[in-house]
């Protein structure tokens, strides 16, 4: 059965590394050769930087069946598992990368935080957030960084207060988070900046434990003292929300910002519509178009699957390469064409299956907020730099901007 679902196709001199490389002067854009494993077919295989060749996963409706399917794993220390990097100890940052029952058990604990009724009622908040920030660059100095001033601070002034996180310590919270996900970070220096913030984390749990507020890490005090969760357990959920909570956010508002920017007429659209659906349906489009999470999501076989006339073997590697699967012609019609007003909803920016993203409703309203209140503030706001001269995160397992400065 082997010999036909998997012909010998890849030599070992053709397979390709990943991640792959962007190509010059397409900072919205999936590497070709990425979109040329496309057109080929809906799985090849990739080579690591360890050697390992896992498949790889290229189109949208092999990537939501496997992610969907619970013969696939995510437990990052399982053999096989097609890590970015050395895995030991501190490599199992919370659920994410854990399997059911034990993940869903966690995620449970801190679900009802991010249901869609209780982050609607963030909203007053979130745009006073926006509002005030908005109100310093409109007083301050131009040009200005737009993520120093602006995209970095909305989502963590928010994920601080929804956790009960000191604001104060945000230069040592992003410091340390910019470690954990650069990709080209020793093991070490991710190790030691997972383990500062864990330590952090278990400090800040403690004082919670003897002085209980009204955010999430008192609410896991009260599940440390039934015995339900281990303080360590509540560190490392601490630490996995910090940093999901505001670096993949940040990115979408400082990249989808510069993407708009690069696009004047849907920029233009949004801009001076005033029609809430139409920014929601531009967040959707921008959360397909520019998929931050481009490392793609990270799974390993726990039996043997066929799929697309292949067979997956158990234990192998499987990289779901959502970028690309979410410019799949077959799902989005056109889909290099930035198109607020297309129905992008299906995408899979947020992943799929039992890992989708916990916080993707809070994601939504911010970025609905950041999206409407910018541009209509600042309604002549520019980049302040060439395309050529803004620093790109490629080195990043969240794809965004160092930095953007904009004047208007
Ligand atoms: C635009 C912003 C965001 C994007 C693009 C994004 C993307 C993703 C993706 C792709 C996954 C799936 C990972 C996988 O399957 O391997 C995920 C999971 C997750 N995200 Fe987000 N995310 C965003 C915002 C947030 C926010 C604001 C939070 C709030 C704390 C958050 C918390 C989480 C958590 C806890 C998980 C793990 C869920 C699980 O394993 O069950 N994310 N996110």
């Amino acid at each position: 059965m082997t010999s036909t679902l998997n012909p010998a196709s890849e030599h070992p001199a053709e397979i390709p590394e990943y991640p792959m490389a962007r190509a010059a002067g397409c900072p919205f854009d999936p590497p070709p050769t990425l979109r040329a494993k496309q057109q080929e077919g809906p799985l090849a295989k990739v080579r690591l930087w360890d050697g390992s060749t896992p498949w790889l996963v290229t189109r949208y409706a092999e990537q939501r069946a496997l992610l969907a399917d619970p013969r696939v794993s995510a437990d990052v220390t399982r053999p096989g598992y097609p890590s970015s990097a050395p895995v030991n100890d501190s490599s199992k940052v919370s659920f994410i990368l854990m399997d059911d029952p034990e993940h869903a058990r966690l995620r449970r604990m801190v679900t009802a935080p991010f249901a869609i009724r209780r982050v609607a009622a963030l909203r007053p908040a979130v745009q006073k957030i926006a509002d005030d920030l908005i109100d310093d660059m409109l007083a301050g100095p131009k040009p200005v960084d737009l993520v120093e001033a602006f995209a970095l601070p909305v989502p963590s002034l928010v994920i601080c207060e929804l956790l009960g996180v000191p604001y104060a310590d945000h230069d040592f919270f992003q410091d340390n988070s910019k470690t954990v996900i650069k990709r080209d970070a020793t093991p070490e220096q991710r190790s030691a900046a997972l383990g500062r913030l864990a330590g952090y984390l278990n400090d800040l749990l403690g004082e919670k434990l003897t002085n209980p507020g009204d955010d999430m890490l008192s609410g896991l005090t009260e599940r440390i003292r039934t015995g339900e969760l281990s303080r360590q357990e509540a560190a490392r959920m601490g630490v996995l929300l910090l940093i999901a909570g505001h670096e993949t956010t940040a990115n979408m508002i400082a990249l989808g910002t510069l993407a708009l920017l690069e696009h004047p007429d849907q920029l233009a659209l949004l801009r001076d519509s005033g029609d809430e659906r139409l920014v929601a349906s531009a967040v959707e489009e921008l959360l397909r178009y520019l998929h931050i999470t481009h490392n793609g999501r990270r799974r390993v076989a726990l039996e043997d699957i066929e799929i697309a006339g292949r067979l997956i073997r158990a234990g192998d590697g499987l990289i779901l390469a959502n970028d690309i699967g979410n410019r799949d012609p077959e799902a989005f019609p056109d889909p290099d064409r930035l198109d607020i007003q297309r129905d992008a909803r299906r995408h899979m920016a947020f992943g799929f299956g039992v890992h989708q993203c916990l916080g993707q409703s809070l994601a939504r309203l911010e970025l609905q907020i950041v999206y409407s209140t910018l541009y209509r503030r600042i309604p002549t706001l520019r980049s302040a730099a060439d395309l050529d001269q803004i620093p790109f995160k490629h080195d990043g397992s969240v794809y965004g901007v160092y930095e953007l400065p904009v004047t208007w």
